[in-house]
């Protein structure tokens, strides 16, 4: 295991009853890539416990932002979801993972397709200068069972207007498409229904998917990720991975275990 860094819990927000976020300090020598995921716990019965947890804030921050389920029985996160300010939190010293923009081809619009705590890594993609730089349009796409599920991403996206790097360019080029499946919701139905029935491209008045020009990043629950990767790759979307860029790359959102 990569050595542990302890940095300090400087904030909390709970957003529902199965949903909260929080801020630590930031070692000035952690540095991560837009969209990376890196190990994060607490010390229980003087043991470390980690999960995968993707920095859900911009790589120039001065803190550290995750979004977290909370599951009563998860052996982190029941105990990860009482946290507050200035309690220990411990963090490895180096993210990984396959969201980041390297691994998409160059194209036309970059589709961010989330479900639940999936939202994370994109929420530092949308404030990493380099995705409006390569792409025309950024679409943030996040599924939600229900509506409040929402609130911590869309405050994101409402606050990414005085973002002095890249709120100009966001304001022109970011689309937000929250959907919702199981209570009336402007955007109602799965991705995969909305990208299927072609809604989703209609609604924000962009072309079908198309893999000539079109590239995505997934992050969601495995089943989701399965079925838009079939859904993808039927539409000629090859998958990348690191040092070999596709038309879309995946990652499992890190829900609890
Ligand atoms: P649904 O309410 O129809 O199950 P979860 O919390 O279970 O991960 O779900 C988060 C969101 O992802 C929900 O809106 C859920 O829709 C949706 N979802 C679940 N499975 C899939 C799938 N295979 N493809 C697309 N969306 C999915």
């Amino acid at each position: 295991m990569s050595a542990l860094r302890a940095e300090t819990v400087l904030d909390v927000e709970h957003w529902t009853e199965n949903l909260f976020s929080f801020k630590t300090t930031r070692s000035p020598s952690f540095r991560f890539d837009s969209g990376q995921f890196v190990m994060i716990g607490l010390e229980i019965d003087g043991k470390p416990l980690l999960r995968a947890y993707s920095m859900a804030g911009s790589a120039y921050d001065d803190t550290l932002s995750f979004f977290s389920i909370k599951v009563a029985n998860g052996p982190l996160t029941s105990k990860l979801q009482n946290i507050k300010a200035g309690d220990p939190i411990l963090v490895g010293a180096k993210p990984t993972g396959t969201l980041v923009l390297d691994n998409v081809k160059p194209g036309r619009n970059l589709y961010l397709l989330s479900t639940g705590t999936g939202l994370a890594p994109f929420l530092s993609i949308i404030r990493d200068p380099r995705a409006y730089e390569r792409f025309a349009k950024v679409v943030l796409v996040h599924g939600c069972r229900f509506a409040s599920e929402l609130t911590y991403g869309r405050q994101h996206v409402e606050e990414i207007n005085d973002d002095p790097l890249v709120g100009e360019m966001a304001a022109n080029q970011l689309i937000y498409y929250p959907a919702v499946t199981r209570e009336p919701f402007t955007h109602r139905g799965r991705i995969t229904q909305l990208i299927n029935s072609g809604r989703l491209t209609s609604d924000i008045g962009l072309p079908p998917l198309d893999s000539a020009f079109d590239r995505a990043m997934l992050c969601g629950s495995p089943a989701m990720i399965g079925d838009l990767r079939t859904l993808l790759t039927a539409r000629g979307f090859n998958e990348g991975a690191s040092h070999t860029p596709g038309e879309f790359v995946i990652e499992k959102a890190f829900v609890e275990k």
